[in-house]
């Protein structure tokens, strides 16, 4: 296997990995915690380095589990990841091997943004295909519908998807049926070295690929429109190894700050872009929370109970669906019903079961989730099914009566670096069994 030295320093990003995170409830948090890069950034610029040979710097990258399990799928096709600090220091070979096995791709569904990245620089890729998962089927349909609109021919063999470009890649007019995040970053990697112009419309808008479209950039890539949903892709020849800094996580600052909320407590969120959070930040506010905001700060002080507020998820810059089920677990305590509407997933209903088994009172109607209001929840045994799952029944922890235990916590260190050891630091009663 190749890249057999970038396998080796994977395991410096490795949690321990905890089954159990216990919380005794309730304190009100107080102080400050930073956040770091984002994970659904990072994980799609370690994928772009691919582009390009040479070393380049990604820097303020968290030491998450997903993090490391993409060095894993570069290290398969030759590249080298050293960490340093926060930084990844990636070396990319001239001749990538053009392949992500299903081992890894079952870890983590980011790992088909290589098949855009690899089918650009090899003219081909082999990736396992990605199952489903907890919110339902999660297709790649729109991914393989436009590389093959720029003239990617493709054959599933024993579940892998085996790509080529016998002609190379060239630029056309893509309308994505949905602004999928992924789509949009797979089309946008191999856009950036095809022949000519692609332009992808209904293109998703993020900042997370926003972000991606900027390092893009500063590898040499003519990308124009990223952030609105017409982005134009100017194909080059070739690009060049880059530095960048990734965009703050808005999801670990949702997170924290509503942590903060729930609790009736004050949390100052630093290091953040809060207008990355519009639309989580209003619902807060709506439902009572005092909010203020900093260039690269929020603050964000509890009510003694919330109010009922409606949202919906959406596409950026709706209401994210990552802020979901923390959002539901902040107003499964509100002196009201609240509705919360999931238009992103088919499903991401699990946590509403194990929020129940804390004393919520909650119920699914189709993609509706209704949330009538309780003034106290129990600590119990819970099972945290998902990233955003077990941060929100850590969330319900922290205001439940005595200890809640969420099992298999070791999600979280998917997406939280450190998460035990900031909500610590503002005083949540937490440890890791
Ligand atoms: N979809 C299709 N066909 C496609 C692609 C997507 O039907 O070809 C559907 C999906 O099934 C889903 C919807 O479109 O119902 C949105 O999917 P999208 O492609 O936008 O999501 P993604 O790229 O697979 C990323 C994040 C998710 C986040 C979503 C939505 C990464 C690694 N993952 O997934 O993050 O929920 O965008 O914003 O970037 C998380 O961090 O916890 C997480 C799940």
């Amino acid at each position: 296997m190749p890249g057999c030295s970038g396998v080796r320093s994977v395991q410096s990003d490795r949690m321990s990995a905890p089954e159990v995170i216990r919380v005794t409830g309730g304190t009100p948090l107080h102080g400050q915690v930073a956040v770091l890069g984002a994970k659904n950034a990072a994980l799609k610029h370690m994928v772009a380095t691919m582009l390009a040979p040479g070393n380049h710097v990604l820097e303020n990258v968290p030491a998450i589990a997903d993090v490391a399990i993409m060095r894993e799928v570069l290290a398969y096709a030759g590249a080298t990841c050293i960490r340093d600090g926060t930084s990844l220091l990636i070396t990319v070979p001239e001749e990538p091997h053009p392949e992500a096995p299903l081992e890894l791709v079952r870890k983590m569904r980011a790992s088909i943004l290589v098949l855009g990245a690899l089918l650009a620089r090899c003219g081909e890729a082999r990736v396992a295909l990605p199952g489903g998962d907890d919110f339902g089927s999660r297709p790649i349909d729109m991914h393989l519908e436009g590389l093959r609109d720029m003239g990617a021919v493709f054959e599933l063999n024993h579940g892998v998807l085996e790509g080529r470009a016998p002609d190379g890649l060239h630029g056309t007019d893509i309308y994505l049926e949905f602004p999928s995040v992924g789509a949009t970053e797979n089309l946008l990697l191999a856009a950036a070295m095809a022949t000519g112009t692609t332009t992808i419309s209904n293109a998703a808008r993020e900042p997370e690929m926003s972000d991606l479209a900027h390092f893009l950039n500063k590898m040499g890539a003519k990308i124009e429109g990223a952030g609105t949903s017409t982005i134009s892709v100017h194909g080059v020849g070739s690009l060049d190894a880059a530095t960048h800094r990734v965009v703050p996580d808005r999801l670990e600052a949702g997170t924290y700050a509503l942590a903060g909320a729930i609790s009736s407590g004050v949390v100052r969120v630093v290091d953040c872009v809060p207008d990355h959070l519009r639309m989580e930040l209003r619902k807060m506010a709506a439902a009572g929370c005092e909010v203020t905001t900093g260039e690269d700060w929020i603050e964000v002080s509890g009510p003694d109970r919330p109010q009922p507020v409606d949202f919906a998820t959406l596409p950026y810059p709706g209401f994210h669906t990552d802020m979901h089920p923390q959002m539901v677990a902040f107003l499964s305590i509100a002196d009201g019903t609240s509705i919360a509407t999931e238009n992103v997933y088919a499903a991401r209903f699990r946590y509403v079961g194990e929020l129940n088994r804390m004393g919520a009172n909650i119920h699914t109607d189709g993609q509706h989730v209704v949330v009538r209001g309780t003034n106290r929840l129990s600590g119990c045994e819970v099972d945290g099914c998902d990233i955003r799952a077990a941060a929100a029944l850590v969330l319900a922890g922290l205001v439940a009566d005595g200890t809640t235990s969420v099992v298999h916590a070791d999600h979280i260190d998917r997406g939280y670096a450190g998460f035990v050891e900031k909500m610590r630091a503002l005083g949540a009663g937490i440890t890791r069994l």
